[in-house]
């Protein structure tokens, strides 16, 4: 009998989490899906029944130790082990660092980079007495540059990337691979949750800040990919024999990132203006 791989993925409630709990279980990954808040799983735990997945859905919150503890600890007594790491939970602030508060700040990586390095800590030493072990955190295109009136959030995704990559050669060592998912645009419940500063009347910023929201309405709206194009990649990443360390998803992504490459500093920054700003959009 094939050995299923024990996969903790967290936040499962909705989007890329959800999509992605899903593709794995119907692909014979042994699923452990987190959400930090229970009450919302009445739609997940009704398909895991109708199609009798294996997955099951476990409380995490990735800012609450206690809550990691418990976590992992029922899914060693579960399973004995845990092969595959996902850290995907994770919100979205935009705003102009100037009227974002420290608390703020603080919070939007509270969740998006020291949740991951709190999970990371706690399945490291599992995965390293196993000699082996993934680890796949859910980054963004704009880890890879920067984009107006989004610095908290982009500034999370940036340290998600170097801690990614320099971990991924310590950890190399124990047979623990680390790998990063570069979406672009995804059409989820990202945008319903969205923190947003800067858009009072008031604000010195509210124009940009209102450039700023059209772009990103309009960026959502057109062909965005889907959270089942996330998840098959990442299944795709699971699957292979020698998995690469970036993977990136959506044209939106595919296309800035190379322009990000390809321009010199002063070129690029001037297309990110044009596009988001002058209403010029982000194409070649
Ligand atoms: N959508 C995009 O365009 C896009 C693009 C690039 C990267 N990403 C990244 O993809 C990841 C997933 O986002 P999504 O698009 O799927 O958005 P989403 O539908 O809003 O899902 C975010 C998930 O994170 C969970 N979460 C938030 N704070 C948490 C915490 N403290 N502990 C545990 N879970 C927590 C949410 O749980 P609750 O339901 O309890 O809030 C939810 O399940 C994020 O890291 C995001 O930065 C998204």
């Amino acid at each position: 009998m094939k050995i299923k791989k024990r996969v903790l993925l967290t936040g499962c409630s909705s989007g890329i989490g959800f999509a992605t709990c899903l593709v794995l279980s119907r692909n014979d990954f042994m699923t452990y899906g987190t959400v930090r808040n229970l009450a919302k799983t009445k739609r997940i735990q009704e398909i895991i029944n109708r199609e009798k997945l294996p997955l099951k859905i476990i409380q995490l919150d990735v800012n609450d130790n206690q809550s990691i503890k418990l976590a992992v600890k029922k899914i060693l007594t579960d399973s004995g082990g845990i092969d595959i790491l996902i850290n995907n939970a994770g919100y979205g602030m935009f705003g102009p660092i100037e009227e974002i508060t420290m608390e703020e700040v603080k919070k939007q990586f509270e969740t998006n980079f020291f949740g991951t390095i709190r999970l990371i800590k706690s399945i490291v030493p599992i995965m390293r007495k196993q000699g082996n072990g993934i680890i796949v955190n859910i980054s963004s295109m704009v880890g890879r540059f920067g984009v107006p009136l989004n610095s908290a959030y982009v500034s999370s995704k940036f340290a998600l990337e170097g801690l990614s990559e320099s971990i991924s050669f310590e950890l190399e060592e124990f047979g623990i691979r680390v790998m990063v998912i570069e979406p672009g645009v995804v059409q989820t419940d990202f945008f319903q949750n969205l923190k947003l500063k800067g858009m009072n009347t008031d604000s010195p910023y509210h124009s940009l800040m209102a450039r700023r929201v059209t772009f990103l309405e309009k960026a959502v709206k057109n062909s965005p990919s889907s959270s089942d194009q996330v998840a098959n990649t990442i299944l795709y990443a699971l699957n292979s024999k020698d998995p690469d360390f970036r993977y990136v998803v959506g044209n939106d992504a595919t296309n800035s990132i190379h322009m990000r490459n390809s321009l010199s500093d002063r070129e690029f920054m001037k297309w990110i203006k044009d596009g988001i700003f002058h209403g010029k959009g982000l194409s070649k």
